[in-house]
């Protein structure tokens, strides 16, 4: 735990930067892996896209620790569970949780248990809860049935649940939205993200109010969400049995937070709408190409939905007629490196050539 060998500086988390927000008191042991203060990334491109002098930001919480924003949640999760005299977490996962989950075990010390549907988890994300030590268990089902089982051990074992339906999971995802205040002086006018079990959807509203209430900012955005079509339950609001979608990490249909996340649209006058693969796909190839920033699936359903904002008539909301000069934050919320499948199939097509410099300036196409 922090600073407790040591005397060198060490790496400040969430916990340290915004602990007056936080359910920390001074004798709760802090288990930070040097999470948050991600990049909030000025997208000039994505700003033309929106016109009428808009500025868009990327919140870029792949940078995290284990590459996802949970990360924020999980080192307020852990410490807690370790204050309360924890030695296990469980959680369930389409990948991202279980990943962070391991990762802040293994430096508390204690057991970490994740259940996952079996063959739905991105690489990446699995190969991370192996490295970590996690004791992994595949279910034949999805994440809403593995959410069940979890709340059942939780109930019944001596396990903590690091879900986000633990309070702690969502006070530690909030500083997101304090962070993105504390760089632009005040807080957005829109604010787009992927929405799955809607734990994060919930935390930044929460965010954005508190920081309000305390004077930090005048004003709160809209909210607006965005889910893959086969796997919508809040946008059709009903249950989807087998939802489907290629960004697994949003593979749900029975969300936990479903009603705070419709709180959160309806009090912000903000929306909740869909994406399809192929456009997530199409944004996710575009961040990477026009302005440097690769994400996964998930993730780019955010830049997606500001694309359907800008131009479909279809569009839950319209940024057609949006005030000139309106501040626009996307948070893409998983590193592209965890969910490479889709990439790997084009780099089928390199093919070697010869040393010489004729054929390498042939295979440049000079
Ligand atoms: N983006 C990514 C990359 C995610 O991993 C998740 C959720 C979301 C968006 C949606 O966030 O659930 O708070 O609405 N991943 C969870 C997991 C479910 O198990 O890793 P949410």
């Amino acid at each position: 735990m922090e600073g407790t060998t040591s005397k060198l500086p060490h790496c400040t988390g969430v916990i340290e930067r915004y602990r007056q927000y936080l359910p920390v008191g001074k004798s709760t042991p802090i288990v930070s892996l040097g999470e948050g203060n991600t990049p909030l990334v000025y997208c000039s491109h994505l700003s033309n896209q929106v016109g009428r002098s808009c500025e868009v930001f990327v919140k870029n919480e792949g940078t995290n620790p284990t590459g996802s924003f949970k990360d924020r949640g999980m080192t307020v999760a852990v410490s807690k569970a370790i204050e309360r005299g924890a030695r296990a977490i469980i959680c369930a996962s389409t990948g991202n949780t279980s990943a962070s989950a391991a990762a802040y075990a293994a430096r508390a010390g204690i057991l970490c248990v994740v259940i996952l549907p079996a063959g739905k988890i991105a690489t990446g994300k699995l190969m991370q809860a192996f490295a970590y030590g996690a004791k992994i268990v595949a279910i034949h089902g999805n994440f809403d049935h593995a959410l069940r089982i979890v709340r059942e051990l939780g109930d019944r074992e001596e396990f903590v649940i690091v879900n986000s339906i633990n309070p702690d999971r969502i006070a530690g995802q909030k500083t997101a939205a304090f962070e993105i205040v504390d760089v632009l002086g005040d807080a957005p006018d829109f604010h787009l993200l992927p929405v799955g079990n809607a734990g994060n959807i919930t935390a930044y509203w929460m965010g954005y109010r508190e920081y309000r209430t305390h004077q930090e900012s005048t004003r709160v955005p809209s909210m607006i969400g965005f889910q893959a079509t086969g796997a919508a339950p809040i946008f059709h609001n009903r249950v989807i049995e087998k939802p489907e979608t290629i960004a697994s990490a949003i593979r749900i249909g029975n969300p936990a937070s479903w009603k705070h996340a419709c709180a959160a649209i309806a009090e912000s006058r903000g929306a909740i709408d869909v994406v399809s693969d192929q456009q997530i796909l199409e944004a996710q190839s575009w961040l990477a190409k026009h302005e440097g920033i690769f994400v996964e699936p998930a993730s780019a359903a955010a830049i997606t939905g500001l694309f359907k904002c800008c131009d479909s008539n279809e569009a839950a909301y319209s940024f057609q007629k949006i005030p000139e000069a309106s501040r626009i934050v996307c948070t893409v919320t998983g590193h592209g490196l965890k969910d490479p499948d889709a990439i790997i199939q084009q780099m089928k097509e390199l093919q070697p050539v010869d040393p010489t410099v004729k054929d390498v300036r042939r295979a440049i196409g000079l």
